[in-house]
């Protein structure tokens, strides 16, 4: 698809159909992560998949927000092993996990796939839920799936501000 294509279709996507998402484009949306740029290359995202009934229930316990996906991604990053600025405190595993975050979400688009990033979730609750080691934060919840019939983009989805709104030429 055409990239600009990709921007436009992509919509949170808040019911889906039971239908799976296949292999093969799900491997295309995780390829599409593990060639994101990270700060100094470092690579500290960890990516999984949850697709069983137990793991799916994990998703449901912390959220309202999965919308009946049967695909759910958690994008976590290695705190151990992120950049940090110069003269700063800050690190770069939020921004690092959510450019990856960010290649998925549109991959998936272009695989024809809907989704939608979650936030609404306690991040700790979660990592207990799922045993992750000490070291690892979660970013988010990314929802992967097939638009139930008759679902749409909620009225937000056209609702942006202007371009001079958001960008300044200095
Ligand atoms: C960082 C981020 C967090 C979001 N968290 C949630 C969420 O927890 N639950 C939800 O239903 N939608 C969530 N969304 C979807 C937004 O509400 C949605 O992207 C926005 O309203 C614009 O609509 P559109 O994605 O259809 O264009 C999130 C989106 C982003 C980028």
């Amino acid at each position: 698809m055409e990239f600009s294509e990709v921007v436009k279709n992509r919509y949170s996507c808040k019911k889906y159909s039971d239908k799976k998402v296949e292999k093969e484009k799900l491997e295309a949306i995780l390829e599409a992560g593990r060639l994101a740029p990270t700060a100094k290359n470092l690579q500290e995202q960890k990516i999984y998949v949850l697709e069983t009934p137990e793991m799916l229930e994990k998703i449901d316990d912390v959220t309202p927000c999965r919308y009946g996906a049967p695909t759910c991604l958690v994008v976590a990053f290695d705190k151990d092993n992120v950049y940090t600025y110069p003269e700063s405190d800050r690190t770069s595993g939020i921004e690092d996990a959510t450019i990856v975050a960010t290649h998925m979400i549109l991959a998936a688009a272009n695989e024809g796939v809907d989704s939608c990033w979650v936030n609404f979730f306690n991040p700790e609750k979660l990592e207990k839920e799922l045993n992750l080691p000490q070291n690892e934060e979660i970013l988010m919840i990314m929802d992967l799936g097939y638009a139930a019939e008759g679902t749409k983009p909620l009225p937000n989805h056209d609702s942006r501000k202007d371009i001079n709104e958001t960008v300044k030429y200095l």
